[in-house]
Parts: structure tokens; C-alpha cells; sequence
């Protein structure tokens, strides 16, 4: 097919304003009367609250205030059981009892220090094994045994007894992840504007999900979510963790604007939000898998505890679609999945960019190789042999191959392993790994349900609006977090419209002009986001035709909009342009706007065994990995990373390269350097300085192939690629210093200590 914009590498439409500096962030903004607010934090990570002081705060010159639960006019208990601050017990060091608001950050950030706290500190959890004890301390009163609340999720399909019965060998094993730290650039910053004529208050921010903070905001001060608008300011990363954090500081900045009656700001410094913030979480899997001589498995019987921290609102759902993909790509024809999680007196785990799947697939991807080196296989072959192909059915049942979902995995493992010469490599450095300096290659496979499926709901919406100079607007309910989304939604529009994408102008979300799209999660942006903005651009092109046709006197079904230019496909010489036909459009009282809506429906599954339709389609990737690893001193190199996926139709090559790169260095992090360490509750650390995320000196070689493949479901064909670039390459790299050093780490990351003393299970620093 050819087309004008979809499939080009076309500049992102917000990039001049981001690297001339133009672009307003959260902080940069500034109101009339504003001012600035503070958080108390907990000092204890499980205490009873006794008594809050804050007489001595209050009297510091520029105070204006200082609020604590008895200040809430709402509800203080949020979405997930979060609370704008905590009032009866505090359950991590990062709870929030009382905000100081001052007319100057400086004054707030010193007077936060005169509120004095008086704790009863209680027995607390810090570990999932400690959670699960027998006469565990329980940290919240409706989570009995610390289950998280709906966290339990379960996949059934045959039986796995039977399974394991033609079995010839029996294989367990145990795989740990570690708290994560998302380290986008920007710290979380939200201002609070009361309006002065109403009862209404607008919230600028940086904020991931701007409706989900309209409906908290709306119950922190026990308003209607109507009198609440959520505009999103430029947003400098999130990778799913401007939301607990976001959700938590509106609703405070907006209490705090109330009762003042003036703006108030919140801006986290670093270590405030590291501290705040939601991480990934941290995943156990104890894996027993069945498997022939030959190499087919018969059966995989899993259990999956995702430890939530001291609070949730995401492990319900991270843990629902880790019920899918917890036996990753393979067709196995018994599984049985459990997945649960549970809380603990840390940091919490919330939305980080994959959602459980970087976990899954490090432990399932481990696991083969595990299989392949008892069976005397490549990692190649084992997955050759187990590898979801067109015919088969996923884990929940749903049908592969023509006319169905596509299932592209084994002709990419063949490009791929042949593009990194994998198979020979793997021999060669088998071979020459005589030395300190030992070389590995890796590979790691998956496939990943696109959008949300089963977990909740889909639906979004969309408008295009023509207006009189023919400059269109284009507005969504999702939102645009540095991913490209409004690039990729103007190219679709402009696709679709036959115009210019320069006529395109894309404000931010703003909650009072477009209906709640849920929020812009799951790589759904491009997939539903799209789909809606094709529906609203057809429609407003149907309504330019008919008026055309009306114009040039003939049937608008045989007319087309090209660069332009409207014309007849039986006689090219009618014809008229795209600007002539806005103007009679208006004279004549038709409306060029459109509203539209789009949602793949309920999904159609049965939830106790997690068998039918859990997403409408699913995406597949292939990563191969290649390490230096100094085994004297443990340090790994990452030296190339060969990245594949499954994006249906790339609307963007080059937008689908950036987040591939993002995508394996975010992975890297996890896989050899990152871990949010906890002990006895506190985090060891709180700033990037000893936090270590990769750099620009550690970046590796990186190959990206953009695979193409016929799904009817997206906008154009297109699917997601936001989190499969970044699921896969951890897990890749795993193996491939299993491979270098011959000593397989089961507990990311794959840091200094875990490659120098080689496998070892318990998670280190959890008590002093
Ligand atoms: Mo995302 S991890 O789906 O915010």
C-alpha cells in the first residue's frame, strides 16, 4: 500500500519545543498568588499514628497553612486505598502525614521539619515470605494474610497432572526480580488553580493519567468530577509511574488550593519522588515444568507472587495479564498458573513500562535455556520445538494463523538468529572463553496481548474538528508522554483526511473537552488511540465528500481526497480542493467535527480459568544479546543488542526505533544494574547518584528490526510496541552472561556481587 504518511519517518510534531527549551513542564509553571507545598514524611515503615503537632510549623514566618487528615474535606482514603494523607497508620516510609503550604518552597521544606509526629511504631513485613507467615503482622485490615485484595489470578488449561504423567524429566526452579525505579528526567510537579467565580478547580501537571486524577481529585474534596479539570502539561517521561504519585499530589495541591483559596504547587524533589513513587514490582516465580526427551514440554505448573509494597492500585492487573504470559510464547498443553500478591511495609509496586512481562520473561526465558542445558539443546532448538506457531492456540485458547491472529515467532527467531550469527557465536565463544574476559550471547523471545484485553475494559475516544481556515484540531483522551503519540495520531488523521499534517494542531488532554478515554497504558496508544482517530477523520471525510459531490454534481462514493485535492476517480478533471470545499462546507451550515469512539467490547473470557479471548490481538519479539563479562571484577558489557518486533504496520519506522532504544537501555538497567534496595523498610538509596541507571558510556550496540505482519485489528494494521521493546532484553541479557560465565543468576539484576559469587537466591540487604 501507498500512503503519504503512515510508514514514513516523519519528525515528531512536538520535538522544536522540547529542544529549544520552549516546552512548559509541570514546574515551570507559575499563577498569581501561588504557592508551594510540602509533604511530612513517615518515619516509620509500619506505625500507628498517635499525634500530629504542627503548632510550631504553623508559626514559621511565611507559613500559610499546615493540613493534615482532619483538613480533608472528602474522602481521604483514594483509589487502591492510598490516602491524600495518612492519618490512623502509616505503612511505608513514603506515606504522606501532613503538607506544609508556604509562600516559598524553601519555607515549606523548612517548616515540614517543625511538625512533629508522635508513632507507636508496630511489627512490620518487609519481605513476601515474611508477609506469608503464620502470624504475620497484617498491614491493611480488609487484606487478611497481606493478599492483596482481587491480586489472585489464575490460568487453566488440560491437566497438568496428566501432563507431567508423559513427562521423561521434571524440571523446577525458582526466578526473582527487584524493586525498579522508572528515573524518568523529570520529577512529578502538579499545580492546583481554584477558579475564582465557581466552585471549580483546574489541575496543570505531570500526569500520566489525566481522568483518573480527575475522578480522585474530584473525591479528596468531595466534589463532582465535572468541577475538575485535569490539563496535562509537557511530561518528561513516566513509563507508567506518574500515577499513584500524580493522583496522591493533585489531590493534596487541590485540598490545599481550596482551603487557601490560592494556587499551590507541589514539585517532588528527586529523592521525594523516588520515594513516593510506584515501582516495578518485584516477582517470585517457582516454575515445575514437564518435558519429553525430545524437547516438547508437556506441562508447566507455575506460581507467581508479585510483592505490592505498602500500598496498590495495579497489582490486580499487572498480576491478570502475568496469568497470560507467565509460560510465555510456547505451546504447552497443560498449564496451570497461579499469581498472586501481597503487601509488605515497603515501597510500592505499581505501572512500570511491560507490566509484569520484563518479569515474566526473564523467568520463562531463563527457564528454557534451563531446559535446553538439561536436554543437551540449544536455546535455539528448545524454542524452535516450543514456539507458538499458526494452527496453535495461546495459553487462554485463542486461535493462531491465517484469518486469526498472526503468529510470526518462528520466522523471526530464523532472521534473527541468522542476522547475529547466534548459533555459530554461541560455539566460538564456548570455545575461546579461556581468559578473565568471557564473552556470551543470549536469546529471549516473547509475545505480549496488545492493549488491555481482559484486564479492564478498552475504549477511547476522538475528535477531529475542521475549522474555517482549514487548520484541523485533533484531540484525545490519551495522552502524549514523550512515546510520539500525537506524531503518530497526526500522521493517521492527515492519512486519512488526504490533507497536510502541517495543518494539524494537537492540544493536551484536558479533561472538560473530550470524554474519558482511560488511561494511556498498555501500549494502546497507537492500537485503540488510533483506531478512534481513523473512525472521527473517516467520518469528517464523509462529510467533506458529500458536500464535494454536492459541488462538483456527482456521487460523493466516487470521489478522493489526495494531497488536497478532491476529484472523481471515474473522470480525474472533476475536481475541486480541499480548502474550497471547507469554505462551502461553512457557508452552507455543515459541521466539519467529529466525535467517535472505539472499544473492542468486553473481552469474552472466562475468568476463573483465564481461557477465551484475552486480548484482541497480540504482538511477538525475538532479542539476542551479546556480553563481555569481566569475571574478576563482575562487571558486565553489554555489547549488542538485536531487537524484533511485531509492530503490524510501523506508522513510524524511525518513532518505532527511538522506542526500541529506550526500550533495550531501560532493559539493561533492570538487568544488570538497577534494584531499589530495601532494608528493614528504608531505601538505600534515593537519588541517581548511587541508584545507577546506564549512561550514555554504557549504551550498547543496537540493531532494531521492524517486523511487519498482516492484523486487521489496529488503525492501518498497526499494533503496539511501547513496552515489547522494553520486555524482552533483560531477560536476553540473563542468558547471555549464563552463557559467558556458565553460572546462571536467577535473581535480577545481574549486578557486580551476583555475577562474582554466581547463583544465589536470597534477596540481599532485606535485614540488617
Ligand atoms: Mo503502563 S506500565 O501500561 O503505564
Amino acid at each position: 500500500m501507498m500512503y503519504r504518511y503512515i510508514r514514513q519517518a516523519v519528525p515528531k510534531v512536538d520535538i522544536k519545543e522540547k529542544v529549544t527549551g520552549k516546552a512548559k513542564y509541570g514546574g515551570d509553571l507559575k499563577f498569581d498568588g501561588m504557592l508551594y507545598a510540602r509533604t511530612v514524611y513517615s518515619k516509620h515503615p509500619h506505625a500507628r499514628i498517635l499525634n500530629i503537632d504542627t503548632s510550631a510549623a504553623e508559626k514559621i514566618p511565611g507559613v500559610v497553612t499546615v493540613l493534615t487528615v482532619k483538613d480533608i474535606p472528602g474522602s481521604n482514603t483514594l483509589f487502591g486505598g492510598f490516602h491524600v494523607l495518612t492519618g490512623d497508620k502509616v505503612r511505608f516510609i513514603g506515606d504522606g502525614v501532613a503538607l506544609v503550604v508556604a509562600k516559598d518552597p524553601a519555607i515549606a521544606d523548612k517548616a515540614r521539619k517543625a511538625v512533629k509526629v508522635k508513632y507507636e511504631p508496630l511489627p512490620a513485613v518487609f519481605t513476601i515470605d515474611e508477609a506469608l507467615a503464620e502470624d504475620a503482622p497484617q498491614i491493611h485490615e480488609s487484606a487478611e494474610g497481606n493478599i492483596i485484595d482481587n491480586s489472585r489470578h489464575c490460568l487453566i488449561k488440560g491437566d497438568v497432572e496428566a501432563g507431567f504423567a508423559e513427562a521423561d524429566i521434571i524440571i523446577e526452579r525458582t526466578y526473582e526480580t527487584q524493586f525498579v525505579e522508572h528515573a524518568y528526567i523529570e520529577p512529578e510537579a502538579v499545580v492546583a488553580v481554584p477558579d475564582p467565580i465557581e466552585k471549580f478547580i483546574t489541575i496543570y501537571g505531570s500526569i500520566q493519567n489525566p481522568f483518573s486524577v480527575r475522578g480522585n481529585v474530584a473525591d479528596a474534596l468531595g466534589w463532582n468530577m465535572s468541577q475538575v479539570r485535569v490539563v496535562q502539561s509537557t511530561l518528561g517521561g513516566t513509563f507508567g509511574g506518574k500515577d499513584e504519585s500524580a493522583m496522591v499530589l493533585s489531590a493534596r495541591a487541590a485540598v490545599a488550593a481550596f482551603l487557601t483559596g490560592r494556587p499551590v504547587k507541589i514539585v517532588l524533589s528527586r529523592e521525594e519522588s523516588m520515594l513516593e513513587s510506584s515501582k516495578r514490582h518485584p516477582y517470585r516465580f517457582n516454575f515445575k515444568v514437564g518435558v519429553k526427551k525430545d524437547g516438547r514440554i508437556t506441562a508447566m505448573e507455575t506460581v507467581v507472587i508479585a510483592q505490592g509494597g505498602g500500598y496498590n492500585n495495579k497489582a490486580q492487573f499487572t498480576n491478570w495479564r502475568a496469568s497470560i504470559h507467565a509460560t510465555g510464547p510456547y505451546r504447552v498443553p497443560n498449564i496451570k498458573t497461579e499469581v498472586f500478591g501481597v503487601y509488605t511495609n515497603t515501597i510500592y509496586g505499581g505501572a512500570m513500562r511491560g507490566f509484569s512481562s520484563p518479569q515474566c520473561i526473564f523467568a520463562v526465558e531463563s527457564l528454557m535455556d534451563e531446559i535446553a542445558e538439561e536436554l543437551g539443546l540449544d536455546p535455539l532448538k528448545i524454542r524452535e520445538i516450543n514456539a507458538l506457531r499458526p494452527g496453535d492456540t495461546t495459553p487462554s485458547s485463542q486461535p493462531l494463523g491465517p484469518g486469526a491472529i498472526p503468529a510470526p515467532l518462528l520466522k523471526m527467531l530464523k532472521d534473527v538468529t541468522e542476522k547475529t550469527d547466534f548459533l555459530r557465536k554461541r560455539e566460538e565463544y564456548s570455545k575461546t572463553n579461556t581468559g578473565p574476559i568471557k564473552r556470551g550471547i543470549g536469546l529471549a523471545v516473547a509475545f505480549r496481548g496488545a492493549g488491555l484485553g481482559g484486564e479492564a475494559l478498552d475504549a477511547t475516544g476522538a475528535m477531529v474538528s475542521i475549522q474555517a481556515d482549514g487548520s484541523v484540531t485533533i484531540i484525545s483522551g490519551l495522552t502524549e508522554n514523550g512515546q510520539g503519540l500525537k506524531t503518530v495520531h497526526s500522521q493517521i488523521v492527515a492519512e486519512t483526511l488526504g490533507i497536510s499534517m502541517d495543518r494539524i494542531v494537537y492540544p493536551n488532554v484536558d479533561t472538560t473537552i473530550i470524554p474519558d478515554g482511560g488511561p494511556t497504558v498498555a501500549s494502546r496508544g497507537t492500537m485503540i488511540g488510533g483506531k478512534a482517530m481513523v473512525m472521527a477523520a473517516e467520518e469528517v471525510k464523509g462529510k467533506l465528500l458529500q458536500v464535494a459531490g454536492e459541488m462538483l454534481n456527482c456521487n460523493p462514493s466516487e470521489l478522493v481526497i489526495e494531497n488536497e485535492r478532491i476529484y472523481s476517480t471515474s473522470n480525474p478533471e472533476l475536481s475541486t480542493t480541499y480548502m474550497e470545499v471547507v469554505e462551502k462546507a461553512r457557508s452552507i451550515g455543515v459541521m466539519l467535527a467529529a466525535l467517535s469512539w472505539f472499544s473492542p467490547g468486553v473481552a469474552d473470557l472466562d475468568h476463573h480459568t483465564n481461557q477465551g479471548e484475552a486480548f484482541p490481538t497480540y504482538v511477538w519479539g525475538v532479542v539476542v544479546a551479546e556480553v563481555e563479562v569481566d569475571t574478576e571484577t563482575g562487571k558486565v558489557e553489554v555489547v549488542k543488542v538485536t531487537s524484533a518486533h511485531d509492530v503490524g504496520t510501523a506508522v513510524n519506522p524511525e518513532n518505532i526505533k527511538g522506542q526500541v532504544y529506550g526500550g533495550i537501555v531501560m532493559a539493561q538497567g533492570m538487568g544488570v544494574l538497577e534494584e531499589m534496595e530495601v532494608e528493614d523498610g528504608f531505601v538505600k538509596s534515593l537519588n541517581l547518584d548511587e541508584y545507577l541507571i546506564p549512561t550514555a558510556m554504557d549504551i550498547p550496540e543496537m540493531d532494531v528490526m521492524i517486523v511487519e505482519t498482516d492484523d486487521s485489528f489496529g488503525p492501518y494494521g498497526a499494533k503496539s510496541v511501547g513496552e515489547p521493546s522494553t520486555e524482552i532484553p533483560a531477560a536476553a541479557i540473563a542468558n547471555a552472561i549464563a552463557h559467558a560465565t556458565g553460572k546462571r543468576i536467577r535473581n535480577l539484576p545481574c549486578n557486580l556481587e551476583r555475577v562474582l559469587l554466581g547463583h544465589k537466591l536470597t534477596r540481599k540487604g532485606v535485614r540488617k
